[in-house]
């Protein structure tokens, strides 16, 4: 997730520009940098926060396009920040999303000067092929038209006093101002400026002009209604939701889709995420260690479960910081896998330490580009959720596993461990992940109602079997870290070995009955619980569950993902319970979003 602005009318640009950055900043904020576009083009770019940028005292540009970035291809560095340029200079981009095909598009571009590693920058070359200095819309149109995946780009050049915006599965949102249009990847961009604005969608091409905005659909022109906002720049840097753990709930879907992008082929069974592991390691290896901390562990104990079932792979997952390297095993037919969202957790970093230094191979599984896990792993794979800022992890434990997920197809495939019927069936469910996880959401309702019910309880329990344990420990360290009370996850046969000493009338047991979580066996476990007076809350797709459940929530038909899904009724239960409670949401006390001690 980055974040883009553009703005042309009779104002100067560059504050309009740098001030709308600053405000999307929680979109990205490993680099930034704004193209001026006068009689002549002036890029100003660089890694860092929008405030590192060197940028002119002043300028007379009445035209101007932004970006602040969260990397996705490419490190952070000043070449890869956009906005990217053609050969000449000429023609700015600035983008979020992900082009699928930009190797391609790139091989086709062989007599262009390309000074990024972005994915981007095949987009101003594109349009440099396609513009003659003439229709700059219908040159971005027709670029569009050959991109796969998703984005949102602006565009700008040079002697142009307009801004040329497209998207496809990536927001933007236009302003309609006095003094000009603004176009946006969200609304607090321009908010100080106009409350008039009006949403593109999938496929619109918008030129934007001092005095006009003109949307085209596949050529034709179509209206976008112009609402106005009523929320305050606060608000609406939230997107309208009051806190960033919600809305972060709330973006899995897309965050989800950006995980997935270009990397899996469900027809073929095949999954790719760019790793360079040598064949001739992959197929002997032994042993995949998984290094974590805290909801990533959870995340890890997931992968487990997926890597032994489909890759034939033995896997242990270590709380990092109790891990050690232990005698009798081989480290050249090992892989140490550190799954950390921030890259800078120092209880993981010092276990990955470990296991290179024993002769492991390490593959860090992170959000963060460039972060000290990417930069000292052998291998990376980025798990593409954008910024996380609540301190709860939400969305980077589902895009955790997701990845993970991809993972284990592609070592499962090279290892022949697994078919291309099994594969391309495990690839179908991850492909429905994002939308079974919106279903979830749209019943956010009834989870409320259930937070209602039981907020005032002194504690509550989570149980789940296989795929659902790690669920189930992730649904009470979430209620347990933003609501500051009681919540234990437990693997549900294992009640009866003593936790259903503390099971009472009182006590609320949310239970994880899905697929990929052994449904029948734990409603065993739910019986014992209802027969001793708990409330039980279930996340279920088991229907003979029903009657033995005082909140029954539907998870949609998606095998061993399906715990996943469930997981986000956990996550909005955890917010509503906290919300009740009137708890610091966003920031828990006492805990930070990245802990580099140990
Ligand atoms: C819980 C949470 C923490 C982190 C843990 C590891 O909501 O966010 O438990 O999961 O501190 O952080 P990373 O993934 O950055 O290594």
């Amino acid at each position: 997730m980055c974040g883009i602005i553009g703005y042309v009318g009779t104002e100067r640009a560059l504050p309009v520009v740098a001030d709308g950055l600053h405000r999307l900043e929680y979109r990205g904020y490993d680099s930034a940098g704004i193209a001026l576009c006068a009689d002549s083009l002036s890029i100003y770019k660089s890694t860092g926060v929008v405030d590192d940028l060197t940028l002119p005292e002043s300028s007379a540009a009445t035209c101007a396009v932004g970006h602040t970035r969260w990397s996705t291809h490419g490190k952070p560095t000043d070449a890869n920040a956009h906005p990217h340029t053609d050969c000449h200079g000429e023609i700015a981009v600035v983008h979020n999303g992900i082009i699928d095909n930009y190797e391609s598009l790139k091989a086709e571009l062989a007599d262009h000067a390309f000074t990024s590693e972005t994915d981007t920058e095949v987009v101003p070359h594109l349009i440099e092929e396609a513009w003659n200095g003439g229709d700059l819309t219908a040159a971005v149109e027709s670029v569009v038209d050959r991109l796969d995946g998703s984005f949102a780009i602006c565009v700008t050049a040079e002697g142009c006093d307009e801004i040329v915006a497209a998207r496809r599965d990536s927001p933007l949102v236009v302003g309609h101002g006095e003094t000009g249009s603004f176009v946006a990847s969200d609304v607090p961009a321009f908010i100080e400026h106009t409350r008039r604005v009006s949403y593109l969608e999938n496929g619109d091409v918008a030129t934007l002009t001092p005095d006009d905005v003109a949307v085209t659909n596949g050529g034709d022109p179509v209206d976008r209604p112009v609402e106005t906002v009523t929320w305050d720049a606060e608000a609406a840097e939230k997107g309208g939701y009051d806190h960033y753990m919600l809305k972060e709930i709330h973006e899995q879907p897309q965050a989800l889709r950006q995980t997935l992008s270009g990397r899996l082929d469900a027809v073929n069974g095949e999954a790719d995420l760019d790793l360079d592991l040598p064949e001739e390691y992959v197929r002997p290896l032994e042993e995949i260690q998984i290094v974590a901390a805290g909801t990533s562990y959870h995340a890890g104990m997931y992968a487990r479960r997926l890597l032994e079932e489909y890759a034939d792979v033995r896997v242990s997952v270590e709380i990092a910081s109790e891990y050690e390297v232990t005698g009798g095993r081989d480290p050249e037919r090992t892989l140490a896998v550190a799954v950390t969202q921030s890259g800078e957790t120092a209880d993981t970093l010092d276990a990955m330490r470990k296991a290179s230094r024993a002769g492991a191979r390490t593959l860090a599984v992170t959000n963060t580009v460039g972060s000290t896990a990417a930069r000292e792993a052998n291998h990376t794979v980025y798990i593409r959720a954008g910024p996380e800022i609540g301190v709860a992890a939400t969305k980077t434990f589902a895009a955790q596993v997701v990845t993970l997920g991809l993972l284990t197809v592609e070592l499962g495939r090279e290892r022949r461990a697994l078919s291309t019927a099994m594969a391309s069936d495990l690839l179908e469910r991850l492909r429905d992940v994002p939308g079974a996880i919106q279903q979830t959401l749209d019943r956010e309702a009834a989870v409320r109602e259930a937070a209602e019910t039981y907020a005032d309880a002194d504690a509550f329990f989570f149980i789940g079997r296989r795929f659902g344990y790690p669920v189930a420990l992730e649904g009470a360290l979430k209620l347990k870290e933003i609501s500051y009370e009681h919540a234990e996850g437990f693997a549900g046969g294992e009640l009866k070995h003593g936790p259903l000493a503390l099971v009472t009338e009182e006590t609320p047991v949310l239970a994880v009955l899905t697929r990929g979580g052994e449904p029948s066996d734990l409603l065993n476990n739910v019986k014992e619980v209802e027969s001793r007076g708990a409330p039980v809350v279930g996340c279920s797709s088991l229907p003979s569950a029903s009657k033995y459940l005082d909140v029954e929530l539907e998870v949609e038909a998606l095998g061993v993902f399906e715990p996943l899904v469930a997981n986000v009724y956990l996550q909005l239960f955890a917010y509503h319970v906290a919300r009740l409670r009137g708890r610091s949401i966003d920031r828990p006390r006492n805990l930070a979003k990245s802990v580099t001690v140990k």
